[in-house]
């Protein structure tokens, strides 16, 4: 049996997952389905990145030890692929103690063999990337090229990789397999990237302890990429069940982000060559995607929660969106809108009308039995349907979902069309009982191999599908054949596959939801707070404004004289509880009269629901005392 091993990056624990890490294993996991369909033995890994300083910060800014955040953060990530139906075979985590056998042994091994050397690191780090740049890489000499954040300066004995060795063999490599990278344009990047010339890799640290110990040496841990890139022949039983490993290595798909393209298609081989591994066949480095035109970040509250797609689309029309919108490759726009038009288009309006349409005709002409066909039927969509088939897997085999997708709306398009033009309401009325029986059949087998290349992408509504056409609702290799379809069997309408969505109502709402994140994150610099100020007064008079339920007339000692403020405070406090009291007073806010009298400034509260906080000062607190 031919096999098919195929990869997610592995995740960082240091988050809650997201839309962009959603894309690559759904992408892997339509891949893997798909493969299995075409009779593949598959080995399908994914899993998360546990080690190394981002982890260890976020951690201990929680409160909790890193192996605890991993562990929470972890059930997150099953939970997503459960309800995503991502069929991985194996879930690794770095923390998996047979995963940080092998990095040693590896380690180890390159050390004995010197192409592991101690030596002194002296450059520039960026953590939340965990990547080291040399100055000349520096944006601005002090932001990092990747993330743009700022870098730390940091010096330290550093195990290196000797990546210098390796230029040649890689570009070798790269000749010699002109596949190795996709799509193409990024194939040229990293050829020119290799061409600039390559310099040795630090690959430990001392300065913090969380990750897998050098294992000849304690003061340094390992490296955050050599350790979870390792976890692609780890997770596959390299050290553990060898046979496995034979059997699957080398991987013939590692699918990633752009981002992470250079430590997959450089670092990666060249630890693997030296480690005597073949590469792998292929790494695929997808786009990114933006939310409503912009970047998802967590500081404009807009980042994605797969959980809310699937609860208000469902996952299969979910996973169908993010391939088939954008070419795979490309960088995507995410919109609720874009998402309600394909699901009414191209979901409910073509595929869910033609199924609906001709489950009814086999029910009403044919009583629901699906009928035997004659020889001399017209063979339009089934020439249609088996050109759909070659040309899925052409487009499949090179990770083209969009283009795949596209081949089987034409001939999903191609049945709506010859729905109308042979009119089987008219041969029914007319009494031609076997033209009637072939234009139906031909339409249920072409809507069986529809549902049946779909399987991979929408498992859940093409099982329900194939039920409905009267067919196992879990389809076989064998089933990619024209004439499958249980002649005699009987057809079931169930319940309609994609309800329709009301757009113009998820446009508003999504309207709505956008504008109160962009409220919410306005964000301010510290010299816009330097405008503001605050300082401590003293409350001298205090009475209720007259007609009024929550207005008082507070007169202020602010230490550099008097001032009348008017607070809303009137229904939590009485004027008696006040005097005497020590406030918070914004002093350079525009006088503004209210029931006519001039408030000069505002004193501050905290409040919630319909409660309010006035704040406590200790008792010497000195009125004038500025708030910074
Ligand atoms: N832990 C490393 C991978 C190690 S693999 C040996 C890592 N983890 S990650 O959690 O930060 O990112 C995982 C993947 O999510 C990357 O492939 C990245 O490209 C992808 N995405 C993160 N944000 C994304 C979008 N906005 N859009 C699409 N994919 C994005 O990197």
């Amino acid at each position: 049996m031919k096999k098919f091993y195929v990869t997610t990056p592995i995740y960082y624990v240091n988050d809650v997952p997201h839309l962009g890490h959603a894309y690559t294993t759904i992408a892997a996991d339509v891949i893997a389905r798909y493969k299995r369909l075409k009779g593949y033995d598959v080995f399908f890994l994914t899993g998360t990145d546990e080690h190394g300083q981002k982890i260890e910060k976020s951690a201990r800014a929680k409160g909790m030890s890193p192996k605890e955040l991993a562990d929470s953060v972890v059930v997150n990530f099953k939970r997503l692929w459960e309800r995503l139906n991502i069929s991985y075979s194996h879930f690794i985590r770095t923390t998996d103690d047979y995963h940080e056998r092998v990095v040693q042994e590896i380690f180890q091994r390159l050390y004995d063999k010197g192409d592991i050397y101690l030596g002194e690191y002296e450059g520039w780090y960026c953590t939340p990337c965990e990547s080291f740049w040399s100055k000349s890489q520096l944006v601005e000499e002090k932001y990092c090229p990747d993330c743009g954040r700022p870098v730390e300066r940091v010096k330290e004995k550093s195990y290196f990789f000797r990546l210098s060795a390796y230029q040649d063999k890689l570009l070798k490599f790269y000749d010699e397999h002109p596949d190795f990278v996709f799509p193409e344009s990024r194939m040229n990047e990293i050829k020119s990237f290799v061409k600039m010339g390559l310099e040795d890799i630090s690959i430990s640290r001392t300065t913090f302890r969380w990750g897998i110990p050098v294992p000849f040496d304690k003061e340094h841990v390992i490296y955050v990429w050599f350790d979870a890139l390792f976890n692609y022949i780890s997770g596959v039983g390299y050290g553990t069940d060898n046979e496995k490993f034979k059997k699957y290595w080398p991987a013939d798909l590692h699918i990633i982000g752009k981002d992470i393209l250079r430590f997959h298609a450089v670092y990666w081989p060249a630890f693997l060559m030296a480690a005597g591994f073949e590469p792998p066949k292929r790494v695929f480095a997808h786009g990114w995607w933006t939310v409503e035109g912009r970047k998802m970040s967590k500081s404009l509250r807009n980042v994605v929660e797969p959980n809310r797609l699937i609860d208000a689309y469902g996952a299969d029309a979910v996973r169908y969106f993010l391939l088939r919108e954008v070419p795979f490759g490309l960088d995507g726009d995410f919109s609720h809108k874009a998402l309600a038009h394909r699901i009414n288009g191209d979901l409910a309006n073509d595929l869910g009308n033609l199924l609906y349409r001709v489950l009814t005709m086999t029910i009403k002409y044919l009583d629901g039995v699906i009928p035997e066909p004659t020889k001399d039927r017209d063979r339009q969509l089934e020439e249609l349907s088996l050109k759909m088939l070659e040309e899925v897997d052409r487009f499949m085999d090179v990770q083209a979902f969009n283009r795949a997708l596209e081949a089987v709306w034409e001939v999903i398009r191609a049945a709506n069309r010859y729905i109308d033009v042979s009119a089987p309401w008219k041969l029914s009325k007319e009494g031609r009982k076997e033209e009637l029986s072939n234009v139906l059949y031909n339409l249920l087998e072409t809507l069986r191999l529809v549902a049946v290349v779909l399987y991979p992408f929408m498992p859940v509504k093409m099982a329900e599908m194939l039920e409905q056409l009267g067919c196992p609702s879990e389809p076989k290799p064998e089933d990619l054949e024209w004439g499958r379809i249980p002649v005699g069997g009987k057809v079931k309408k169930g319940r309609p596959l994609f309800p329709k969505l009301d757009e113009e109502e998820i446009a508003r709402r999504v309207e709505q939801e956008i504008k109160e994140g962009e409220e919410m994150a306005q964000e301010i610099g510290i010299e816009d707070f330097a405008k503001v100020k605050i300082i401590v007064a003293k409350v001298l008079e205090a009475e209720k404004v007259p007609k009024t339920d929550k207005l008082v007339k507070l007169v202020l000692d602010t230490g550099s004289g008097v001032r009348t403020v008017v607070a809303g405070v009137g229904a939590h406090y009485s004027p008696g509880e006040l005097v005497g009291k020590k406030v918070l007073y914004l002093s350079n806010l525009k006088p503004k009269k209210l029931r006519g009298i001039e408030s000069q400034g505002m004193i501050l509260a905290a409040s919630k629901g319909d409660k309010l906080y006035l704040p406590e000062f200790p008792e010497d607190t000195p009125v004038g005392a500025e708030v910074r």
